[in-house]
């Protein structure tokens, strides 16, 4: 029994000393001095050894746990410096490294180019309105002189959605044009509107043609309007928006909804009128339709068309900015791609 406590004794103190971590010397801990530990054993033999042995072993069996027990409290004390100095150093931060720069978002430049035909529109006096672009099918359509049977229904293909409450027919708005009669329902002219909106079309996509595009749509009614007031505005708002003389084409065209009616188109800044994909090798794009307010939507708004004359227009906002950031396809404004969203 002597000769084991020795070499417990010695084994015990070896591990002691080389055990790496709290975990470890745990387990050292257990096997020598927990419940069934080598120490615990001779210890637990005591009582049935012969008085004069026992004294002599008791003796040194209890000397030797007291040394043990000391020697473990020691070692964890200092495994335990060691691991808070080794969280201490992970956790070091260098206050002088430069900082993580945020990424910071920035605007779309579809919305830079909503605002920055509103605010030349603003400069020329007309106010900016908005409208819904859940429609129905009275304002979508027929408030604008295009009844069920009309076949230029065809030209603005949309996505119907289920009837309301009130069982009128609800859709995508095809276009911004809706908002003219909503606002001359409720304000009584003279009046100068340009109202920027989202619309949608059931068509094929191609690098000018998306199913979802912007519109910018214009309304000026007076007592006396005409086709050169408008093309008056429409040149300047052109020239301001380029910083520099554009060239307008008005083309017959034909709108239920005005009257007379054109497109408006101006020569490709994308590729300087020499033909490209964005202006499908015209060499002009086309930016707008357009006209003379016809007197029927006069009507749908309860104005006397006898009295009010108008201009409207429903410009693609999309195509402005093609033209303004020399894009050359439509697709990738709405691709969520930010190398091309970053460069703006
Ligand atoms: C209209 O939407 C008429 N509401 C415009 C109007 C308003 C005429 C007021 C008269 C009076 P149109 O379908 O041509 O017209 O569209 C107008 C402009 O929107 C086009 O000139 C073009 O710039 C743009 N556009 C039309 N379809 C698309 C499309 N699929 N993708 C992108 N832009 C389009």
């Amino acid at each position: 029994m002597l000769k084991s406590l020795a070499k417990i004794k010695t084994r015990a103190e070896r591990e002691i000393k080389e055990a790496k971590d709290l975990k470890s010397l745990n387990e050292i801990f257990k096997k020598y001095l927990g419940k069934q530990g080598e120490l615990t054993q001779i210890l637990s033999l005591l009582p049935k050894l012969p008085r004069p042995k026992r004294r002599k072993i008791g003796r040194l069996a209890n000397q030797l746990k007291n040394s043990l027990t000391l020697k473990f409290d020691e070692r964890a004390q200092k495994l335990k410096e060691e691991a808070i100095q080794v969280a201490k150093e992970k956790e070091w931060i260098d206050i002088t490294l430069p900082g993580k720069k945020p990424v910071v978002g920035h605007l779309h430049p579809l919305t830079l180019v909503k605002r920055k035909a509103c605010e030349i529109f603003s400069g020329l006096g007309f106010e900016v309105v908005e409208g819904p672009d859940l429609e129905n099918e009275w304002y979508n359509f027929d408030a604008l002189n295009i009844p069920p049977h009309h076949p230029a229904r065809d030209l603005w293909d949309t996505f119907w959605l289920k009837l309301d409450k009130i069982q009128k027919k609800l859709l995508l708005r095809t276009h911004t044009s809706p908002v003219q009669v909503r606002y001359m329902e409720k304000n009584q002219p003279p009046l100068r509107i340009v109202v920027p909106g989202r619309v949608f079309r059931h068509e094929a996509t191609d690098a000018s043609h998306e199913i979802n595009f912007y519109q910018l749509e214009g309304l000026m009614v007076d007592k006396d309007v005409s086709v050169a007031n408008f093309r008056a505005i429409l040149q300047e708002f052109f020239n301001r928006f380029f910083e520099k003389e554009i060239q307008l084409r008005l083309r017959p065209s034909y709108f239920p909804f005005t009257e007379p009616s054109f497109e408006v188109d101006i020569s490709c800044l994308n590729c300087q009128g020499k033909g490209c994909s964005a202006c499908q090798k015209t060499g002009f794009m086309e930016m707008m339709g357009a006209g003379l307010v016809h007197p029927q939507v006069f009507k749908s708004a309860g104005l006397n068309p006898q009295i009010w004359k108008g201009f409207a227009f429903g410009m693609g906002l999309d195509r402005l900015a093609m033209m303004k950031y020399k894009i050359n396809d439509i697709r990738l404004f709405y691709s969520g791609d930010l190398r091309f969203l970053t460069q703006f």
